[in-house]
């Protein structure tokens, strides 16, 4: 059980002291408690939290958002980024008229009924063939028909897509992608996959939504689609945009998003906490500090710096297992292979088991991490060499224990 934070530490119940690499699924990409946030949330809440009201705080949020991302002529706030990948969906089925949209096996978007199919690692037998995967909900409690709408596909693998957005291109609202696999540790596109996405993608009339919930503001000011140079139509976030404050963002063209103006045949978001004051002070003042010259810099510099670090103690050790991801996130996959590419890859060739007693060793060791292989390795602003040098020397003692 953790009780504190502060930087990259935290402190469990016993009083023992940790560095922390969840971060909080990514949120916290200024670290625990930073001292600008904790200033600016305490002075906002002696003005009143809430009002579910328009405010200058999310008009400046607002302001930040649109300077740092390009493809983001609108922004409009939610509370998670659930909520976003959700009204990401229902916009684009208003703005094609067409219902039907495309997923990919691995890929997670939030808890939201018609993504939770094949969003969890599963037996490599149960998977069926990538021209014919099987489909698997992730979740009781969904009626089977919200997937009749749901086009699923291997993610990362060029000709398959072009055969699937032949066949269904056409009568697709939206393709849906993660611009990196984050949700089975940290799988990066193949060189030109996005952008080969991008273009089948605009010759069929399907809009392709990038979710960068887990990769916005965190790669680069603006996100992967900056990374990658890709303009997506409509993109999604959350986690880092709110410094561990609850949020969700959704951006696009105002062709696309004016769609939520009031009218007739508006397309519907409410939310009591929308554009919460609190989170929204939060927001700006995050993104002000992200905005400050070498953030981004220092963010690679520091991953790039664990990443190398931890391959030389498996080199050292002759523990079969590869580092893969690149600055501010990264994961560790005990495997033979040289590369994760895909889904299946992950399901098949990664020893999820061996990697859960790894990290559950570097807890002896003063390292906090979650045991599960599905995550990655989050580097925040608060991370210092010093938790660097620690981690590598609580992965050099673990390494020895994994014999
Ligand atoms: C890529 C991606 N999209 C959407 C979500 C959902 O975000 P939230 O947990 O804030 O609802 C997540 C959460 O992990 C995610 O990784």
């Amino acid at each position: 059980m953790l009780e504190r934070g502060r930087g990259s530490h935290v402190w469990d119940a016993d009083g023992n002291e940790y560095v922390d690499f969840m971060m909080s699924f990514g949120a916290l990409i200024q670290g625990h408690a930073h001292p600008t946030l904790v200033s600016v949330v305490s002075e906002a809440m002696s003005q009143g939290s809430h009002f579910a009201a328009a405010t200058s705080a999310e008009v400046e949020a607002a302001e930040r958002f649109r300077h740092m991302v390009l493809s983001a002529e609108v922004v409009r706030f939610a509370n998670t980024g659930s909520e976003a990948t959700m009204l990401a969906l229902r916009l684009a089925r208003a703005h094609t008229g067409r219902t039907k949209f495309l997923k990919f096996e691995g890929h997670y978007h939030g808890w939201y009924d018609p993504y939770l199919l094949n969003a969890h690692g599963h037996a490599p037998e149960a998977l069926g063939t990538p021209d014919n995967p099987a489909r698997i909900p992730d979740s009781e409690g969904i009626p089977l028909t919200t997937f009749d709408d749901v086009v699923l596909a291997p993610w990362n693998d060029v000709a398959a897509m072009e055969r699937i957005m032949h066949r269904h291109g056409y009568e697709l609202a939206a393709v849906i992608t993660e611009p990196l696999m984050a949700n089975m540790g940290c799988i990066p596109p193949r060189d030109g996959y996005l952008q080969r996405l991008r273009e089948l993608t605009r010759e069929s009339g399907a809009l392709l939504i990038l979710d960068e919930v887990v990769t916005g503001f965190r790669y680069a000011p603006g996100g992967c689609q900056e990374y990658y140079g890709i303009r997506p139509d409509i993109s999604t976030f959350g986690k880092a945009l709110g410094a561990g404050f609850p949020v969700g963002a959704v951006a696009g063209p105002r062709a696309i998003l004016d769609r939520m103006r009031w009218s007739d045949k508006m397309v519907l978001h409410y939310g009591t906490f929308n554009g919460h004051r609190l989170t929204m002070k939060v927001v700006a003042a995050n993104l002000d500090l992200l905005s400050a010259p070498g953030t981004y810099r220092e963010l690679h510099a520091m991953g790039d710096a664990a990443i190398a670090g931890l391959r030389d103690v498996f080199r050292r050790h002759k523990v079969k297992a590869i580092v893969q991801g690149f600055g501010p996130m990264f994961q560790i996959y005990f495997t033979d292979r040289d590369a994760i590419h895909d889904y299946r890859d992950y399901c098949a060739c990664v020893d999820t088991n061996r990697y859960s007693r790894f990290v559950h060793s570097l807890l002896e060791h003063g390292i906090y991490m979650t045991p599960s292989n599905g995550l990655h390795w989050i580097i925040s602003t608060a991370h210092a060499e010093a938790d660097i040098e620690k981690l590598i020397r609580a992965a050099d003692r673990a390494c020895a224990g994994l014999a």
